[in-house]
């Protein structure tokens, strides 16, 4: 196994988060050691994250088997930590590693925080991954991270651009210019969405935006196999089709 000596800053919500899970799950990077006297942890090498598969427009080019993959693969990471009072607050293409066979792997739990019950202030994370929640009461908790995944997999099945808004998320509340920049973001997402192919209604409940009517990362799991086997066989029909 090759190991990744990644050095810096290791903050205690950081270490906390990660030393906190009782056993590894695949989805989840691995942390193999850590110093805190060195400020220095050992991670599992897993491989490229997910925003090095674009093109020159900044689309991606996974294939079908690795959107399935990472959509499986990540909704079992989610709710494995979810499960342990672990909210990650920052999901996206950067953050997801693809592995031998395809493995996806959720990592950097820099700004994660255990133990949280109920939606929480926090203005870490990254402007076009954050909840529509947050805008509109400046707090955010476990159901941030399943819009966060679902913007996400909006890039991995190729319907937006890799997101690249520069935007700073503690002034949302506070700056009014800031805050209309983030709303036009969240209406071009809505819009995305509704036209977005029929087939992918799970999907769309990842990103509704009453966070106490989005699916959990629970009901996502328990979803996800029928979609993604009507997705490949969908799939199948159109290489038939075209073939
Ligand atoms: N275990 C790993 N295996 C392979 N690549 C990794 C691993 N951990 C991190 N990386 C790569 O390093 C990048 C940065 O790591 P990470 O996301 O943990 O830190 P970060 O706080 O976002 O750092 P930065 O702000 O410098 O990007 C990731 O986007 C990924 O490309
Ligand atoms: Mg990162």
């Amino acid at each position: 196994m090759q190991i990744l000596r990644n050095v810096r800053h290791v903050s205690s919500r950081c270490s906390l988060s990660l030393l906190d899970l009782n056993f590894w799950q695949p989805s989840i990077i691995r942390l193999i050691h850590h110093n805190a006297a060195t400020l220095t942890l050992e991670l599992e090498h897993v491989g490229p994250d997910l925003a090095r598969f674009v093109d020159g427009q900044r689309m991606s080019h996974l294939s079908d088997d690795q959107q399935h993959r990472i959509w499986i693969d990540i909704s079992h990471g989610i709710k494995y930590i979810h499960a342990e009072s672990i909210i990650h607050f920052d999901i996206k293409p950067e953050n997801i590693l693809l592995g031998a066979g395809n493995r996806a792997v959720l990592c950097d739990f820099g700004i994660s925080m255990k133990g949280a019950t109920s939606p929480v202030f926090h203005d870490g994370g990254t402007p076009c991954y954050i909840p529509p929640e947050y805008v509109f009461h400046v707090q955010r908790g476990y159901p941030g991270d399943i819009w966060a995944f679902g913007v996400t997999l909006l890039f991995v099945f190729g319907i937006i651009s890799l997101p690249l808004g520069t935007w700073m998320i503690a002034d949302v509340p506070k700056n009014p210019h800031v805050r209309s920049k983030m709303l036009d973001w969240l209406d071009d997402l809505e819009q995305i969405v509704e036209s977005a192919p029929g087939r992918l209604s799970l999907l769309r409940s990842m990103l509704i935006n009453n966070p106490k009517k989005r699916i959990t990362a629970l009901q996502l799991v328990d979803k996800l196999p029928a979609t993604v086997l009507s997705e490949r066989m969908y799939t199948d029909v159109l290489v038939q089709t075209v073939s």
